[in-house]
């Protein structure tokens, strides 16, 4: 039968996420974890890979991480049944290890499927890997909070809440990039896409944000003069136009 509704085709995604051994974590999975939320969200938060409550419990973000996800996103203005969660790997790594490219690239169609399905407004990464997607060589601590357009969609890369959980001085930086989140998705669902900035990430400029206590990073300098390289859809033939809200 040819799946038409938007639920038909979730429920055909994450049978085949289930049901999926194109890499070696399927031997070492308890559950795949597909995601959760609404198909016809606005906003869309895709996190790193599933940790071991999420590996048991088959559902994206339900250990300490996820608590902390629950709150953050309060400070959004946001429920967390009213946005769609999902994780860059849909199964467990061993010992909550970083994820590899041969198992990124493994489940990297899983996510674009579940980005058309939903296609949400905004696109909230957590953490580098997710982030990568996007920015490949930009550096998580310069542009954390910072929406940019891409393709047409507003892409907001954050740091990770387990991050947050490790680092005491994370904490209050993700809570403002979340209090932020709110005027952005606002902006979003109104239409409003605001000034162009030149945005870019020279290796000059990664190295020394990267450097740069987090704190300072947020306050930090105005984005007018970056470079970007590596971004999605950037050829890599030079700067790159990206439209950022005010
Ligand atoms: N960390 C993630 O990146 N995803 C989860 O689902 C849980 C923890």
């Amino acid at each position: 039968m040819i799946a038409v509704t938007k639920e038909e085709r979730a429920r055909e995604l994450y049978d085949l996420i289930r049901a999926c051994r194109m890499c070696a974590l399927a031997e070492t999975r308890t559950r795949a974890v597909p995601g959760e939320g609404p198909l016809d969200a606005d906003v869309m938060f895709i996190g790193e890979a599933p940790g071991m409550h999420e590996d048991q419990q088959g559902r994206p973000f339900v250990g300490a991480a996820g608590q902390f996800l629950t709150e953050l996103l309060a400070e959004a203005g946001l429920r967390r049944d009213e946005v769609y969660i999902c994780n860059v790997l849909k199964c467990r790594p061993p010992g909550n290890r970083d994820p590899l490219p041969g198992e990124i690239a493994a489940c990297a169609e899983y996510l674009d499927l579940q980005i058309d399905l939903v296609d949400p407004l905004v696109i909230v990464t957590l953490g580098r890997f997710s982030m990568a997607r996007w920015f490949p060589q930009a550096a998580i601590s310069r542009i954390h909070g910072r929406p940019a357009t891409v393709d047409g969609r507003v892409i907001v890369p954050m740091y990770h809440p387990a991050a947050a959980l490790r680092q005491a001085n994370l904490r209050e930086v993700m809570v403002e990039d979340f209090r932020r989140l709110a005027e952005v998705i606002a902006r979003a669902r109104s239409g409003a896409t605001a000034a162009v900035e030149r945005v870019r990430w020279s290796d000059d400029t990664q190295k020394t944000h990267s450097a740069a206590p987090a704190e300072e990073a947020v306050q930090g300098p105005p984005i007018e003069d970056a470079s970007i390289s590596g971004a999605a859809g950037d050829p890599g033939t030079g700067p790159q136009q990206i439209p950022l809200f005010e």
